[in-house]
């Protein structure tokens, strides 16, 4: 299903906003979205740019489980699934999101948006990129890019990850792609980290078939369906990029990072660019998942039955982690601690709770906290590790912090029936309402 069919979805569904008054690409459309939150937006009339604008897709796990047909709770198997096996999209020479070549390449033709007051310019954050490493497999991720010229970007590029490397490996400049108006196959596959070997986009293609298209300036393969493709290189120029907001939505820093050049913009008719709020849900849930099916594999694998992860949103999608297990002994909690800090290093809290609390629900966890959990005995205090560079409450210099694993699961003993939720009883409660 493409970006659009998604869109259509949520139409059918009765969950589209749509806003034909007009609106502007700098700050306007930004508020709308961050009101309207957990909506898809669809935005017909943009003040500066032919196109339309179309965010809040992907802001819940509800939402991928919607998108792929499954319940919530099976996302985690389907991305451990297609990590495991990656697969080759079908190739064509047939694809939408080159139906239209514009005529000469000028970024303030699209409805790049300029997010928060404070921000340095205008900025692609949807925007997926695509590149070839130095082993000849492609790359997808995302790099934060902001418009500074009629072709020209300075994008954020995180240091010793896979493009970093890729940079450094072709030693000179390199071809790439950035792609806006994803499928969330697409959008879910280039957010995880995998071995180099493995081409991202073949783990989208597992997670839903995709066709592929070569690029017209490039021997680079982009998803055929999606809406904008711009193609160019990456340069070895550097240039200011930020201040951003980032993920918790506090204020990056300015630094100088690469240029991206744009050389050809081709798009599907009529097409509707992606504006993804950056700190926001879309943002946040596109980060954290992508890290679940590694917890769940890592707790798997050190011997206690994991049943669910959420990296959720209230710890930024990044810092937290809420542990579903089904405790079989009284040092499963410790042993998930442990694991879980292991399959997501960033991660600064975790919180390990039985099956009969529904991890996506805080009042429920919350209440495991209160009635389980003594911070004596139950609390595991690691200091002076490695954390996050996200995270503005570690060492500035050194990214040193402090993690803690809480374990709110109950006793497996005797001593469980103490801490069982009591049931009342069913009831077809429309029969005394009628
Ligand atoms: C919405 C979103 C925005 C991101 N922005 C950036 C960015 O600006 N720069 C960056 O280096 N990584 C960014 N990331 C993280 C990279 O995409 C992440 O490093 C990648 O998933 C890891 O890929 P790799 O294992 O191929 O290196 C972003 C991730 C998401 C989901």
């Amino acid at each position: 299903m493409s970006f659009r069919d998604f869109l259509d979805k949520a139409e059918s569904q009765g969950k589209l906003v749509k806003i034909s008054k007009a609106a502007s690409k700098k700050l306007e459309i930004p508020a709308v979205l961050a009101e309207l939150n957990d909506k898809p937006v669809l935005f017909e009339n943009v003040k500066e740019s032919e196109f339309r604008v179309a965010g809040n897709l992907c802001v819940s796990k509800d939402a991928f489980a919607n998108y792929f047909g499954i319940k919530s709770n099976e996302l985690v198997p389907k991305m451990i699934n297609a990590i495991a096996n990656p697969s080759k999209p079908e190739v064509t020479d047939n694809a939408p999101c080159q139906e239209v070549e514009m005529e000469d390449v000028d970024l303030s033709k699209l409805p790049i948006l300029f997010h928060c007051s404070k921000d340095g310019g205008n900025y692609v954050s949807s925007g997926v990129f695509v590149v070839r490493k130095g082993n000849g497999v492609q790359n997808l991720d995302y790099h934060r890019s902001m418009e500074i010229g009629k072709n020209r970007f300075s994008i954020r590029v995180v240091p010793n990850r896979d493009f970093d490397n890729a940079m450094k490996e072709s030693g000179d400049e390199m071809d790439a792609v950035m792609c806006v108006g994803c499928s969330p196959n697409v959008l879910l596959g280039a957010a995880t980290s995998v071995a180099s070997d493995v081409d991202e986009m073949h783990i989208a293609n597992t997670l839903e078939p995709l066709k592929i298209v070569k690029a017209k300036t490039s021997d680079l393969m982009v998803p055929a369906d999606c809406e904008f493709v711009l193609e160019g290189k990456i340069l070895k120029e550097r240039a200011d990029e930020g201040p951003f907001v980032d993920l918790t939505e506090t204020y990056d820093v300015v630094r100088q990072e690469p240029v991206f050049e744009v050389r050809k913009i081709t798009h599907r008719k009529d097409a509707i660019w992606h504006g993804l709020l950056p700190g926001k849900l879309e943002h946040r849930i596109l980060m954290g998942m992508p890290r679940e099916p590694t917890i769940f594999k890592k707790i798997n694998e050190a011997g206690v039955k994991c049943l669910d992860v959420n990296v959720n949103p209230g710890g930024c999608s990044w810092l937290h982690g809420i542990v579903q297990i089904d405790k079989k002994s009284e040092d499963d909690g410790r042993k998930a601690i442990d694991a879980a800090f292991d399959g997501h290093k960033s991660m600064k809290h975790v919180f390990i709770v039985d099956s009969d609390i529904n991890i996506n629900n805080p009042l429920e966890v919350e209440w495991a906290m209160s009635t389980r959990f003594q911070a004596d005995r139950d609390m595991v205090v690691k200091e002076n590790e490695k954390g996050s560079s996200l995270d503005p409450s570690s060492d500035p210099n050194t990214r040193k912090t402090t993690k803690v694993g809480f374990d709110f699961t109950m006793p497996v003993g005797e001593e469980k029936k103490h801490f069982v939720k009591a049931e009342f009883p069913k009831v077809d409660v429309k029969k005394f309402l009628e």
